[in-house]
């Protein structure tokens, strides 16, 4: 096979994990309305908050699991393992007779979430050649609003049945048995085996994946760096060590952004936010159906200028056009009243798509990205796994909060998106002066630059 397709391939079915990370985080928006009839919760919030965030909550110990198996057993073994209990999870919870049944298995699916979001992004950035890692990476991404916009339409489909919940969440499980199987069939990543002393077998698979007189260098500029490594401190003492700070801000950074811009607050409750201005739930659903499309399409465009333009003037036309479309929801509650309303209405959906169109080229791949290629390759296993533990801490007090806030005054009066819209703002600070453009640099150019400070 064509070494550019078998690399698209490779990466394809390693963002399968992605899909599911989507469909399962997705499925939850439309598939409550006949769980809480099922199982008799129309006036149980807290249990329901339980069956959303129980993924959220499965997706922090995730990392865990992930973070000493990654670099231990390596990229694939830990995504085959996540497959695995996606097969379970997805099983447990389209047969569930009980909630309690429900919530384990929404916490299994969670696990898995958490571990392949960390683990994919990795594996894809490591087998990827520079040029075209950004692009690569993006489809794991891509992949998240695939998930998310197929949960949206199976939603939509069944929402009338009361049975459909079922149907929903078996549907999860035939994206788990493709990573499953898909999984045995991807070569390991090369930089793993050189990290483990398996230079043979590395430089195997990098003869697959690229020239010869190419995979020859990458095998060298790895052991090279590997071998000039500082001395031994262990996961946790790199992780925090001096000369790693950027990287630590980075990985911290980039999701407290990204998850407090809002996200999550569209993307688990749009049908509840367009019902404020739309008299019916269907139509309510199906402009939340506009917004899955919205956000895989523009995704696309994202694959497409990541490593033309770069990470960071993406990462500014994100922040400005997130800020100003949060604005604009904001100020039509505001003077909701003054407007009327079809006004609102209008500055309601255009303030959204406007926004997912902006996060989807910035803040939603950049995340991902950023934590799989700015980490030195002996923890680098290890700092993604802590990277996407902050993305669902985040995520969890987002998407925990919302409804809390939406009770409220904020809810009401806008509040809450001009909250979103302050840290989106501050995101430009960051943005100026902790991220650093690493088109085209190979992950071993990126890695160089810690190795400079004294600090080991
Ligand atoms: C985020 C998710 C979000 C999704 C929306 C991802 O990058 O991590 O929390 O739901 O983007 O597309």
């Amino acid at each position: 096979m064509n070494k550019n397709l078998l690399i698209y391939a490779i990466a394809a079915v390693a963002a399968t994990g992605g899909l599911l990370f989507g469909y399962d985080t997705g499925v939850i928006n439309v598939a409550l309305p006949s769980l809480k009839v099922k199982f008799h919760l129309e006036n149980s919030p807290d249990v329901v908050g339980w069956i959303v965030s129980a993924v959220l909550a499965g997706g922090m110990v995730g990392p865990f699991i992930s973070g000493p198996l990654t670099d231990l057993l390596g990229r694939k073994k830990i995504n085959i393992i996540a497959a695995i209990i996606f097969v379970i999870g997805s099983a447990l919870t389209a047969i569930a007779p009980t909630v309690a049944f429900l919530i384990v298995g929404r916490l299994c699916l969670g696990l898995a979430i958490g571990i392949v979001a960390s683990t994919v992004p990795l594996y894809i950035a490591e087998i990827a050649p520079s040029n075209k890692r950004g692009q690569l990476v993006t489809f794991f991404q891509f992949a998240i609003t695939l998930g998310i916009l197929l949960s949206y339409v199976v939603g939509y489909a069944l929402g009338d049945d009361p049975d459909g919940w079922r149907s929903m969440f078996w549907a999860g499980f035939v994206p788990a048995a493709v990573l499953l199987v898909g999984m045995f069939f991807v070569p390991e990543s090369p930089r793993w085996l050189i990290s483990k002393g398996r230079d043979a077998e590395a430089l195997a698979v990098l003869q697959r994946l690229r020239e010869p007189q190419q995979a020859q260098e990458e095998l060298n500029q790895t052991k090279y760096l590997i071998e000039n490594e500082g001395q031994e401190k262990g996961n946790w003492g790199e992780f925090f060590s001096k000369r790693l700070r950027i990287p630590l801000f980075i990985g911290v950074g980039i999701f407290f952004i990204q998850q407090f811009s809002g996200i999550n607050a569209i993307i688990y409750y749009s049908t509840d936010i367009f019902k404020t201005t739309f008299d019916s739930t269907k139509t309510a659903a199906l402009a939340t159906v506009g917004v899955g499309a919205v956000n895989a399409l523009s995704t696309m465009v994202a694959i497409f200028f990541l490593d033309r333009l770069g990470r960071k003037p993406l990462l500014y036309t994100g922040l400005i056009g997130t800020a100003l479309s949060l604005a604009t929801v904001g100020l039509g509650f505001l003077f909701r009243d003054s407007l009327g309303p079809e006004m609102q209405k209008i500055m309601l959906i255009g303030g959204v798509y406007t926004y997912i169109f902006f996060f989807a080229i910035s803040l939603g791949p950049l995340g991902w990205l950023l934590i799989s290629e700015v980490y030195p390759l002996k923890i680098r296993g290890f700092a993604s796994s802590m990277g996407s533990f902050n993305h669902w801490f985040f995520d969890f007090w987002v998407a925990f909060t919302f409804p809390l806030m939406q009770a409220s005054a904020l809810g009401s009066n806008g509040g809450i998106f001009f909250v979103y819209m302050s840290v989106v703002l501050g995101g430009l600070l960051f943005a100026k002066y902790i991220v650093f453009e690493t088109k085209g640099l190979t992950l071993e150019q990126i890695e160089a630059r810690w190795e400079k400070s004294n600090d080991k």
